[in-house]
């Protein structure tokens, strides 16, 4: 059976608790104050107690000859009234809402008072002791007893105690869900500050997935991009090592000539080795050059056949075997300049490993395909997944002596995938076929960022 979980994992569920706590809390709170306000009803039984002794008063004052009333009265008083006589009839008490409400409890719970004259108030107001409840009751025969009771009727009469007791309330609802919130934003001030030690530290921080479910993926995407991170500063770091090392061959093949050991006189060999290096820093630079280009390639209606046949005439004016195949027109949304680097890069692999490259392009569906075949050995299959790595080069292409980083498929296949395509790489009998899938409408990607100062923004 699938345990509940009291804690739930998502923040909502989690703010929802909050309230939940809270709204208790101030329940119990609540519950305290009407428990008070229950106490009040309670001193209702003292209206009965005055009833009581009241009935009995009068009945013991009317068997007591009339001029001994006024001494046996006071002798009648107990712990919680207190009774007088006196001739005169009370000066006209202000009737305030404790009084009617006490007034309705002795009648009810005396009817023999009903009819007779009875006078209630409040005391306080005259002075006195506050809240004491003080009454006159007309005899039948002559004067009044005068009565008071010794306990306060409503010690919550004052308005003050009540704020009081309600900022205890607000206090304490705040003051939980203060400490539930705070609960809950730690794991974002551990990310916070994690966030403000990057890159000063060597090492990665990474950051422990845990918390309600938000939390989690933002702290799985944070040490998820630092990986990316460490990725591409070892690339770049692989890419500076490989060209150091590449140069220093052709490099001391300069310097064996200058000082005349091979033949200096050799003005075309030392043209071949510049251009090497130059060859070698231009694909470098582009490699660095990373991002995606789109400030100055921007995605544009193109004319791919027209594009693509630029290439091939001016490989073959250097002296390549290229031919293509396909229609005259053939439009899709593409930055030309890079996706033109990605088909020369791979007109370039066909010449240089497989002697000749056959273009051949075509619509599919919603897609353009663009194939470059050779007539050459093709990759090992074991190979394949390996060659788009930068850098990568097989054995064989070290061992011909042909020229390059390994840095050609890594590019084109960094490019196609800003095209939102693939790239394929196949052997066949004949040798390699490479072949891109573009979307002919581009990417839809690409229209949810918006350039701003060169960062990428994306709106939701
Ligand atoms: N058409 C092909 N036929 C056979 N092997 C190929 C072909 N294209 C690429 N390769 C293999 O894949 C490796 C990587 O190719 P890539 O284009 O990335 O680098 P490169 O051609 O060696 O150097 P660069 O392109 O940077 O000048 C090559 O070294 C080669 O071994
Ligand atoms: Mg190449």
């Amino acid at each position: 059976m699938k345990r509940i979980r009291l804690w739930p994992r998502g923040l909502t569920g989690r703010v929802m608790i909050v309230l939940l706590v809270a709204i208790l809390v101030e329940f119990a709170g609540t519950l305290l104050l009407f428990g008070e306000a229950e106490r009040l009803l309670l001193r209702s039984g003292q209206a009965h107690r005055v009833a009581e002794q009241l009935v009995v008063a009068d009945r013991v004052l009317r068997l007591t000859p009339r001029h001994n009333r006024p001494y046996v009265a006071p002798s009648l008083s107990t712990r919680h009234v207190r009774f007088a006589l006196q001739d005169n009839a009370p000066k006209d008490w202000r009737a305030t809402r404790l009084s009617a409400v006490a007034e309705k409890e002795i009648m009810s719970w005396e009817p023999s008072l009903q009819g007779r004259v009875l006078q209630l108030g409040v005391t306080g107001v005259d002075g006195g002791k506050p809240n004491r409840l003080i009454g006159a009751l007309q005899m039948e025969n002559g004067g009044w007893i005068y009565f008071q009771s010794r306990e306060a009727i409503n010690r919550w009469n004052a308005p003050f105690d009540w704020l009081v007791s309600l900022l205890f309330l607000v206090a304490a609802v705040l003051l939980v869900s203060a400490l539930l919130v705070r609960t809950l934003g730690a794991p974002l001030r551990a990310l916070s500050a994690a966030t403000d030690n990057i890159g000063f530290a060597r090492r990665k921080i990474m950051i422990e997935s845990s918390g309600p479910q938000e939390l989690r993926r933002l702290a799985d995407a944070f040490n998820a991009m630092q990986d990316r991170i460490e990725e591409l500063l070892e690339s770049r770091t692989q890419a500076l090592l490989a060209v150091s090392h590449d140069l220093r061959t052709p490099l001391s093949r300069l310097k064996l000539r200058l000082h005349g050991r091979m033949h200096p006189e050799d003005p075309a060999a030392m043209r071949a080795d510049v251009e090497e290096m130059q060859a070698m820093l231009d694909s470098l630079l582009e490699y660095l050059g990373g991002g995606d280009g789109t400030r100055n390639d921007p995605p544009t209606r193109t004319n791919i056949a027209a594009l693509i046949q630029t290439i091939a005439s001016n490989a073959e004016e250097a002296g390549h075997d290229v031919r293509w195949q396909g229609p005259p027109r053939l439009e899709a949304i593409i930055q030309i300049s890079a996706l033109g680097r990605a088909i020369t890069n791979l007109v370039e692999n066909a010449v240089k490993y497989g002697e000749r490259a056959d273009i051949h392009y075509f619509q599919k569906r919603e897609e353009v395909v663009i194939e470059i075949r050779d007539r050459g050995p093709g990759i090992p299959e074991d190979m394949l997944p390996l060659v788009t790595e930068p850098f990568f080069r097989a054995d064989t292409a070290r061992a011909r002596d042909t020229k390059g980083l390994g840095l050609g498929l890594s590019v084109v296949d960094r490019i196609v995938a800003l095209h939102g395509g693939s790239l394929e790489l196949e052997n066949t009998q004949s040798g390699l076929i490479a072949r891109m899938r573009l979307p002919i409408e581009g990417i839809s990607f690409t229209s949810r960022l918006k350039k701003e100062d060169g960062n990428i923004l994306i709106r939701f």
